[in-house]
């Protein structure tokens, strides 16, 4: 049997590609400025993630595209995974958010985004990746905990944002995970 003609979009296609063994793979790729107001609405649209103004997204879309990860699938914007370089250690790789589309997830995307981010130019020389967690996303423990085991790493928590401390008590803690040694390519 052929495989669906590429370049085609809609219902129809989507159920000739899930005939054919499941949706299209996605394309994970740099993010440009035009894609701020997607990135927006579907972090909006992923709890319990905080939302950003339209500005902060635009500002990673091209200030941090580097180190941003989007995945698109027949046009649409799957998965988003933001990330930069920390300013006073250069050498760890700070992943501020990531969310997947509500029918794109349990399929590995997330991870997938996580491994696109260690291949990036901008990400080379990089060592160690950190990001924070609250502690009921047992999710976000999941993805990071088998990404660090993927990749032969070890994994330390510590309390980064108190709920009392840090967000008077409107928030959930954030527990700073830092992942290392991890390997990108070298300058
Ligand atoms: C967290 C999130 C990004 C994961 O996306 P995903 O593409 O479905 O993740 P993956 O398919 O790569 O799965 C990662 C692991 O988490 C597990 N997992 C997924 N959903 C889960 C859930 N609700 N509870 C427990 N584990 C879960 C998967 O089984 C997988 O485990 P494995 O590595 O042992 O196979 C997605 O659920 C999401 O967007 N959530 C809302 C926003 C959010 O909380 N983001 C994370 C904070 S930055």
């Amino acid at each position: 049997m052929n495989a669906p003609p590429e370049g085609e979009t809609g219902e129809a296609d989507k159920r000739v590609a899930q005939a054919f063994g499941g949706p299209r793979q996605p394309v994970f790729r740099v993010p440009a400025a035009e894609d701020g107001v997607r990135v927006s609405r579907l972090i909006a649209g992923s709890p319990p993630l905080d939302t950003n103004s339209a500005y902060c997204n635009l500002l990673q879309c091209s200030d941090f595209a580097g180190t941003c990860v989007l995945a698109e699938r027949e046009g649409e914007v799957v998965g988003w995974l933001s990330a930069y370089r920390r300013p006073a250690d250069p050498e760890c790789l700070f992943v501020w958010q990531v969310a997947v589309a509500a029918d794109a997830r349990g399929e590995g995307l997330a991870g997938k985004m996580l491994d696109e981010l260690l291949v990036r130019p901008a990400a080379a020389g990089a060592n160690a990746l950190a990001t924070t967690i609250t502690a009921a996303n047992a999710a976000s423990w999941r993805l990071f905990e088998t990404f660090a085991r993927r990749h032969g790493a070890s994994i330390d928590r510590s309390l980064r944002f108190d709920r009392e401390a840090h967000f008077a008590g409107a928030h959930d803690s954030e527990w700073e995970v830092r992942i290392a040694p991890l390997h990108t390519h070298s300058d």
